[in-house]
């Protein structure tokens, strides 16, 4: 045991997950680092600083898998539970197979669920989860059809555990980053597209969302946490109009460079 607090974070191999597990070292966690890349997490590991860190490879789709991660967060050892695997299908529902879209749905929605779970089940004081959410949570996009329903799913789950776990002094976050430049969107069209043709405005790089992730942490105040300035403006337009104009709106997001 080397007496730090512990953090087990999910997707850790690429992107935001990376980025977390690095500012939790550097912050005095331990970090457990969880994704199916082993070599991407022992990568990781090996530049984390500070002693302590470990990872679990695990397809986070596989019931076996999930129950192995599942059973870690069961000894009751971790303060702090970063659940931010996740992915996207980035073809119209009904063209990509069945079994893409079940993927999606079992990583993004089955293992958070199922991970929150297993850790609320020991969380004392002080201790916080964080749901890693999307700004699609307030923007129904027709492109990306079950990723928006998986998100938005997150966000509600994550408000729901927020106020039920305030009394037990334990503080729950639905982290809602906007598009930030990470592996995602080349995971989710086979490397056929990233971020790099988007105005700069419009995209964080995953240390910013992660600081700003962090500055939350420390407060505990909101449920929810929308990062950078454009995504707390867009996270606004369902107040400007109707439901239907909003869709209509998302809809015209075709191309994977305009996705959230
Ligand atoms: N980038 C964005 O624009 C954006 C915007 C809003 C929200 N988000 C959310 O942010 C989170 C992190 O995404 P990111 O942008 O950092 O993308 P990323 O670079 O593609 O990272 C996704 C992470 O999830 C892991 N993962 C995917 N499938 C998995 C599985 N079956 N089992 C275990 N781990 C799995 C990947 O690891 P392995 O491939 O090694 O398994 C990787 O570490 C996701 O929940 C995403 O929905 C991203």
């Amino acid at each position: 045991m080397s007496g730090k607090p512990l953090a087990m974070v999910t997707g850790a191999s690429s992107g935001i997950g990376w980025a977390f597990a690095t500012r939790l070292a550097e912050e005095g966690y331990a970090v457990c680092a969880v994704a199916r890349r082993e070599d991407r997490l022992e990568q990781l590991v090996g530049h984390l600083p500070g002693a302590g860190h470990s990872y679990l490879a695990a397809d986070l789709a596989n019931d076996e898998d999930l129950a192995a991660v599942g059973a870690e967060l069961s000894t009751g050892a971790y303060q702090l539970l970063v659940n931010n695997a996740g992915l996207s299908v980035m073809e119209p529902f009904g063209e990509a197979p069945l079994a893409a879209e079940q993927n999606l749905l079992n990583v993004n929605i089955n293992a958070v669920v199922a991970l929150a779970h297993a850790f609320l089940a020991h969380g004392a004081e002080g201790d916080a989860l964080v749901n890693v959410g999307s700004v699609v949570s307030y923007l129904p996009t027709p492109a990306m059809a079950a990723y928006s329903g998986s998100k938005a799913f997150i966000t509600t789950f994550s408000e729901c555990l927020w106020s039920q776990q305030r009394e037990r002094g334990v503080y729950v976050m639905a982290l809602c980053p906007g598009m930030t430049e990470t592996e995602f969107i080349s995971a989710a069209t086979e490397g056929e597209s990233d971020f790099s043709s988007l105005p700069d405005a419009m995209v964080q790089s995953p240390e910013e969302v992660v600081s700003e992730a962090l500055q939350a942490l420390d407060r505990r105040r909101d449920a929810v946490v929308v990062t950078g300035r454009s995504n707390r403006l867009l996270s606004q337009l369902p107040r400007l109009m109707s439901r239907s104009r909003l869709i209509r709106l998302m809809s015209k997001m075709g191309d994977p460079e305009d996705r959230l």
